[in-house]
């Protein structure tokens, strides 16, 4: 984040707070979150595309502070589970800014979703239509919008590309499912239609593939209106965006963005002489990964087969990217300066696995012992998330930090809370 400092002391500090502090306070492993970072960023995105809806995705880091901080931001919500929709109810979030995805909505899910009258509901399957419209009380209309797949490979790991044919989002424009979709929507008299949706995918760093995610949108909007006689009114393009998990790292500028995708949007609209449909974004990692930071405990250094494991109290229960997406990270030394020469290792989990693995490859002081204290940047998003109880290994807590205070907002599992689950035999 953009307030970590190093002190004279060789301490790490976030938010104006060591984090040798944090660690004594909240224990390790944790996450540390900078909320003004977090504000920031959203902010970036609100600046950006002043008359856009921007709704951060919840998937990437969700807790009733993150909810009021992007309420107080002025963002839209983004949740793709009745469970992420319960917490932004709870922490007060407008429902009417609320949108919901998901392939696979459960009843539960939809009927939470109208019975606290959230925004929009995203379409994901034409089997989904009749079931929806079936949910909602004679009298009223729910909005929605349509996911499609406008063919445009695009994202960090097969894992993630979402804007290709063949996976199992949304419907392809390629083939006329998209456009069949729509017409047996526009036949449900509680449904209001008001655009499409596509999402491409994630950790993508170019703005190329969201111009010609746009350019077959309008494409589709222009063919909808001819064929059928609709005019829909908003387009969300999803979210994607890339950030830096390492020093010079590609990341997705949000100015340069909006000035490609409202450019594009314009230009394409123009052509087919279409009003410009409002655009939504909805970027989660980009607004959350940056602003968080991991910090762990170095329990035990080892030199074996030419190679120096460190490992450390958390793993891929608490990070499980590098193992699922080969995800690379850096990794600091966060309590104290070393004067000793850097060496090579690999930072390891504590878990049953040799896959068990944080980052491979990178540069640490050959001083470093049992006790040190390591912080991994960019681990706001995806992280906690993602997290799992794996080996009866509690999750993290996460302290927010601003302003030279830390605060607690989520707490840490504890073994009893890991227990309480299991009620008898
Ligand atoms: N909108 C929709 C409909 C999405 O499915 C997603 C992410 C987003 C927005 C936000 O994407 P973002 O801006 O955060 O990239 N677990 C993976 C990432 C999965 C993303 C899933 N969908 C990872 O750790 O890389």
């Amino acid at each position: 984040p953009a307030s970590a400092r190093t002190l004279p002391s060789g301490e790490v500090a976030l938010g104006g707070v060591p984090l040798a502090e944090l660690a004594d306070r909240f224990g390790t492993p944790a996450y540390v979150l900078d909320e003004d970072e977090v504000r920031a960023r959203a902010r970036a995105w609100r600046a950006a595309l002043p008359d856009a809806g921007i709704a951060y995705a919840g998937k990437a880091f969700l807790c009733r502070a993150m909810v009021r901080w992007i309420d107080e931001e002025g963002l839209d919500l983004d949740v793709c589970s009745a469970g992420e929709l319960d917490l932004a109810m709870h922490a007060g979030f407008p429902a009417e800014r609320v949108v919901l995805h998901g392939n696979a909505k459960s009843p539960a899910d939809l009927r939470a979703a109208l019975r606290f009258g959230v925004g929009r509901i995203v379409l994901d399957s034409a089997g989904e239509i009749a079931r929806l419209a079936a949910l909602i009380p004679a009298g009223t209309r729910q909005r929605v919008l349509l996911r499609v797949v406008p063919g445009v490979a695009a994202g960090a790991h097969a894992a993630v590309r979402t804007g290709v044919e063949g996976q199992k989002f949304g419907l392809p424009i390629a083939g006329g499912e998209a456009e069949e979709a729509v017409v047996r929507i526009l036949g449900q008299p509680r449904l209001e239609l008001v655009g499409l949706h596509c999402h491409l995918g994630s950790q993508i760093t170019s703005t190329d593939p969201y111009a010609t995610a746009v350019r077959k949108l309008v494409e589709l909007l222009a063919r909808l209106r001819d064929r059928h006689g609709v005019t829909l009114p908003e387009l969300d393009l999803g979210g994607g965006f890339g950030i830096a998990y390492r020093p010079g790292d590609p990341a997705v500028d949000p100015a340069a963005y909006a000035d490609r995708v409202t450019a594009e949007l314009a230009l394409r609209c123009a052509h087919a002489e279409l009003s410009v449909p409002r655009l939504t974004v909805e970027p989660g990692r980009w607004i959350a990964g940056p602003a968080g930071v991991a910090l762990y405990r170095v329990l035990a250094v080892k030199t074996t087969g030419g190679r120096t494991f460190v490992a450390v109290d958390g793993g891929m229960s608490d990070n499980p990217r590098p193992a699922l997406y080969g995800a690379r990270y850096t990794v600091h030394l966060a309590n104290r300066s070393s004067l000793a020469p850097a060496r090579a290792v690999t930072v390891v989990g504590r878990h049953c696995e040799a896959g068990d693995v944080l980052a491979e490859d990178v540069a640490l002081p050959a001083d470093l012992r049992p006790g040190d204290l390591l912080a991994v940047p960019a681990a706001g998003a995806y992280h906690l998330s993602m997290a799992s109880a794996y080996n009866h290994v509690g999750r993290p807590p996460v302290a927010a930090v601003s302003g030279g205070r830390a605060r607690l907002v989520v707490r840490r599992e504890t073994l009893e809370d890991l227990r309480s689950r299991d009620v008898g035999v």
